[in-house]
């Protein structure tokens, strides 16, 4: 009997959200406003709130790290990848990105603020790629030891606004897949939310960003309560805190 008959399988952790910190993450259609939205939540609350600076960390996936620079290249201005290659290619962005960079700093009583994450990969790669939703949302959440935001705002916008409000000049592999991909990729978001409500807040994000940031305010008021503003981080240490 070889090893493979035996093997059973990857074991996925249990979903979580992290003991300590605030773990904040905005997903969307590109274009839909979540670079502008982060920025604005951020300025709010150290402007408004003083919470101090290197206590929120801004952070992206694809690309959050130096190897994830690397990867994002590949993935978004390379040549054709495989749908199951491109898969891994986003999770080993996610792993390394959450275990050397997001983990470190919730270990810290930290607030990170998360442009994409798995629900990103259970759209575009789950969805859109025709690969199973089920089977990539294991695949990220073993990537990210089971990892899972406090709150995830989907800024929901139309397939035809976005493609208005999109700059078509020098458009990276993904933007440059079709309306349909982009639609399905929308409304995977959507029934994502939908069966996750505690997680979720769906926001439409064609409506003006002052709205919107006050509607993105009201649905991290009850996490960022989680948030001890007065904290103050320790250095960071070489385990996770977690587990
Ligand atoms: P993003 O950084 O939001 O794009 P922008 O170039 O506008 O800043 O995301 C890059 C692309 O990667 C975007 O088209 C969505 C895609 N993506 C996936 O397909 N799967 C994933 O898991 C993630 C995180 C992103």
């Amino acid at each position: 009997m070889s090893i493979l008959d035996s093997a059973r399988g990857l074991r996925i952790p249990l979903p979580h959200p992290p003991h300590r910190g605030v773990f904040i993450s905005f997903e969307g259609g590109d274009g839909a406003g979540k670079t502008t939205q982060m920025a604005m939540l951020r300025n709010h609350l150290v402007t408004e709130r003083s919470v101090a600076e290197d206590l929120i960390l801004t952070t992206r996936e694809p690309g959050g790290t130096p190897l994830g620079v690397s990867i994002r290249r590949l993935l978004l201005h390379g040549e054709h990848v495989d749908p199951r290659a491109e898969a891994l290619l986003y999770a080993a962005d996610r792993a390394h990105h959450i275990a050397t960079v997001v983990r470190p700093h919730l270990a810290r009583g930290g607030l990170v603020l998360g442009d994409r994450y798995l629900d990103s990969s259970i759209a575009y790669q789950g969805a859109g790629r025709s690969l199973e939703p089920e089977e990539i949302g294991s695949l990220s959440l073993w990537a990210a030891d089971g990892l899972l935001p406090h709150r995830t705002i989907l800024l929901d916008v139309p397939t035809e606004t976005l493609d208005e409000r999109r700059d078509t000049t020098g458009q990276d592999r993904l933007e440059q897949a079709g309306a349909d991909f982009r639609a399905t990729v929308r409304q995977e978001f959507l029934d994502l939310a939908a069966a996750d409500p505690e997680r979720f807040a769906v926001i439409d994000g064609t409506q003006p960003r002052e709205e919107v940031h006050a509607q993105v305010l009201a649905a991290v008021a009850e996490v960022l309560g989680l948030f001890d503003p007065t904290f103050e981080p320790a250095p960071p240490t070489k385990h996770r805190d977690e587990q």
